[in-house]
């Protein structure tokens, strides 16, 4: 790497599932996943380096090449995995940022760690990007990295996407770092979010915190070379024709066709599919569910709900908590109302391969995406994209930043109990014909908006930034 590399994505995790054997060997897949393959295509012909925690505590390896791209780990101690991923990003930079579903605690040691891992990451970038190279960071994780950055290489371009919802001021203004974390953000060329209420969120924290002038969608930071970041949203997407694709498979069809046979031919088969986080709003998911079956609006044979809760972060106590509550409710709903054979709810904690997962949706009359809080929600647009024949019905939260783009869903209040049983019921009831006009609607935008031309669109806007593309 005589130069360095001109395009380096910077993310709390690798793309990659390593797996450490007794000898203390490592050998690493490939980790399928929306962002990488975004970026694959870019990276590989723009000669990238992708710098990430490879996914163990301990673990320090040497960089490697994997299909085209250079691989960079970061390494994390025990302790600062406690400190600065389960502490101070999953305990409480999520729970803040997700409408305090979750009470977020403050503790300064888990700061320190946080910034000293940013620095971290952004010391390996300074150390593998070429000179005027392009930088994209991504996510809650690493809020300091564009400011860092920017201190060790004024040459680089800097863009930052933010995941997660931006709070509003009312929320952020808790943060007893809240000034650093804007500072550290401010670093960046060009700020991406996922809703256009997220960019408004962050600006006006930005007018809050600071004296900086704020124009529209444009924050200028005096000095020697006066600059300005822009803020804007980029509401990310998935690989709709890789997953429509798949869903077409011959394999993916009939393993449908499988599960269906397997859960007892029902009328109507419900999924939700989650990770096993409080922000979802599985626990107000199958208490709707549960009351619907007691109430015989779904009986137990001719209806059922498949909720896949994939294990997340299970050293942080909400999250323990979380799955002893849903665990504790399918049970009881099952005891309740199912029969010998024919349980109400078909609860599965695992992680599922992609081919699973598209069958799953193949296989589902009602998708239910009921998050209390989620930046956008790519389960929605999957299933979306699975639905190869132009039916099945969507129920989709309002406080998904999907529920800005997917109008032909059933939209819902997943707070409301009697509301949300009122939509599962109407989604499960409604006619073909209006399922389908809905269905076509969703997946015309779905198709059409796809991670290829999010990605596309974010990198052209901070090529702009800096007067046109180079490299
Ligand atoms: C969300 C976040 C990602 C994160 C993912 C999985 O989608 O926006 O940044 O990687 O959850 O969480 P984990 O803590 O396992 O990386």
């Amino acid at each position: 790497m005589p130069n360095g590399y001109d395009f380096v994505t910077v993310a709390n995790r690798l793309p990659v599932d390593l797996t450490v054997a007794d000898d203390g060997s490592v050998t690493s897949e490939r980790a399928p996943g929306g962002l990488v393959t975004a970026l694959e295509p870019i990276m590989q012909a723009r000669h990238g380096a992708w710098v990430g925690w490879p996914g163990a505590a301990d673990l320090e390896l040497e960089p490697f090449d994997s299909d085209g791209i250079r691989l960079v780990p970061v390494p994390l101690s025990a302790g600062e995995l406690e400190d600065y991923y389960e502490g101070f990003s999953n305990d409480t930079l999520w729970p803040l940022f997700h409408d305090v579903i979750a009470p977020p605690a403050f503790h300064r040691e888990w700061w320190d760690a946080y910034r000293r891992v940013n620095k971290r990451f952004a010391d390996a970038v300074a150390g593998v990007a070429a000179h005027g190279a392009t930088v994209w960071v991504h996510d809650y994780q690493l809020q300091l990295v564009p400011g860092l950055l920017r201190e060790l290489r004024p040459d680089l371009k800097i863009g930052y996407f933010h995941h997660i919802p931006f709070p509003p001021w009312e929320i952020f203004a808790q943060l007893p770092w809240r000034a650093a974390v804007i500072r550290g953000l401010l670093g960046a060329d060009l700020l991406g979010f996922q809703r256009a209420s997220d960019a408004a969120n962050f600006l006006r924290n930005v007018r809050r915190l600071t004296d900086l002038k704020v124009s529209g969608a444009l924050v200028t930071i005096p000095g020697e070379q006066e600059r300005q970041v822009r803020a804007s949203a980029f509401p990310i997407s998935i690989d709709s024709k890789a997953f429509d694709e798949l869903a077409r498979s011959e394999a993916v069809q009939a393993r449908a066709a499988e599960i269906r046979r397997d859960l007892g031919n029902p009328k109507t088969v419900l999924l939700g599919v989650d990770r096993l986080d409080y922000t979802k709003g599985i626990r107000h998911r199958i208490k709707a569910y549960g009351e619907l079956v007691a109430e015989g609006r779904m009986p137990v044979g001719e209806a059922i709900l498949v909720q896949v809760a994939s294990p997340s972060r299970e050293k942080v106590r909400a999250y323990m908590e979380l799955r002893e509550d849903v665990e504790l409710a399918v049970g009881r709903i099952n005891g309740e109302v199912g029969e010998l054979g024919s349980p109400a709810i078909e609860y599965l904690h695992h992680t599922y391969p992609l081919e699973e997962m598209a069958a799953l949706y193949v296989a589902a009359d009602v998708m239910l995406v009921t998050s209390l809080r989620d930046g956008m929600n790519l389960v929605a647009k999957e299933y979306v994209a699975a639905r190869v024949s132009d039916d099945g019905v969507l129920v989709l939260s309002e406080f998904t930043g999907a529920a800005d783009e997917l109008s032909g869903s059933v939209l819902v209040n997943p707070h409301d109990i009697e509301g949300l049983k009122d939509a599962m019921e109407f989604a499960a009831q409604l006619p073909q014909r209006d399922a389908r006009r809905r269905m076509r609607r969703l997946r015309r935008r779905v198709l059409e908006d796809d991670v290829a031309k999010w990605s596309a669109a974010f990198l052209d806007t901070l090529d702009a930034m800096h007067g046109g593309p180079r490299g």
